[in-house]
């Protein structure tokens, strides 16, 4: 990205680009509640279908949401099993809506561990959905930010060892190319719910530079307000990508 574009990417008027969002919240959102953590999360993919809608009422392009990491695997069996079936209702249901409101939908994470015909299901929603024109839709499954480094560091050795590329092509841009994120633009805002402060092996590459908000809001409770409200503090921010910025109190001799 240009430094021109980038500085004009937060401010009074900014809309960020690409928000990550950390949905976290739903397994409290239930207990204050007596309810079973399910309800939480079948309330919590109520709230990425409106997210989805707000975020591109909003104007953002690209919204990355993080719904399965490769640590989740260490749940209990039945909640493994309950998270893998809502992605798969979600992909198979909610595809024909997404396509016709013209989202572009991509699933980023690990493929290997899932299950052939989900594979399948992923590799269907994404072929159809490529050429939309509208907001771009990731769903961050079975992904770490570790494993995704791991397999691009393992995919440039594997070009190296076959005389494909010199090591010294190997560069910044040589490794997000090889990325599952190859051909999204990093995030400018992360944003976590439910009050914990954590990076949780998401985006660790990607997001360098991207502004964090961290909301008590619990996932299944995120609406417009909160969303709005998230944004708001980051057109409050001013992104210096290492460099100095314009005119700051600092520079003015106010620590
Ligand atoms: C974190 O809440 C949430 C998750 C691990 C799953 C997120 C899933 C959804 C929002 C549902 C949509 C899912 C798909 C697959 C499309 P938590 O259970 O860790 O909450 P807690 O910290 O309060 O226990």
């Amino acid at each position: 990205m240009s430094e021109g574009a980038r500085q004009s990417s937060s401010g009074p008027e900014a809309v960020p680009d690409h928000v990550a969002i950390i949905m976290d919240g739903n397994g409290r959102w239930a207990q204050m509640r007596g309810l079973p953590r399910q309800e939480g999360h079948r309330r919590g993919l109520e709230a990425l279908r409106r997210t989805v809608r707000n975020a591109a009422d909003a104007g953002i392009r690209f919204l990355t949401l993080y719904s399965f990491s490769t640590e989740n695997w260490r749940r209990p069996q039945t909640e493994v099993s309950f998270l893998l079936g809502l992605l798969r209702r979600f992909v198979e249901k909610d595809l024909i809506e997404l396509h016709q409101a013209g989202v572009r939908v991509r699933i980023i994470g690990n493929r290997a561990d899932l299950a052939a015909d989900l594979r399948a299901l992923i590799e269907r929603a994404e072929a159809m959905t490529q050429g939309n024109p509208g907001l771009t839709l990731v769903i961050a499954f079975n992904y770490g930010s570790r494993d995704e480094m791991v397999r691009a560091a393992r995919a440039l050795a594997e070009e190296v060892a076959a005389g494909r590329l010199s090591p010294s092509a190997i560069t910044e841009e040589a490794l997000s190319a090889r990325l599952d994120t190859a051909d999204l633009p990093d995030p400018d805002l992360v944003i976590r719910t439910s009050g914990e402060t954590r990076v949780s092996n998401f985006l660790l590459w990607q997001a360098a530079y991207a502004e964090f908000v961290f909301t008590p809001v619990l996932w299944p409770d995120f609406d417009r307000e909160a969303l709005d409200e998230a944004i708001a503090q980051y057109r409050r921010r001013e992104r210096r990508y290492g460099g100095i910025g314009s005119v700051t109190s600092r520079s003015v001799g106010v620590a």
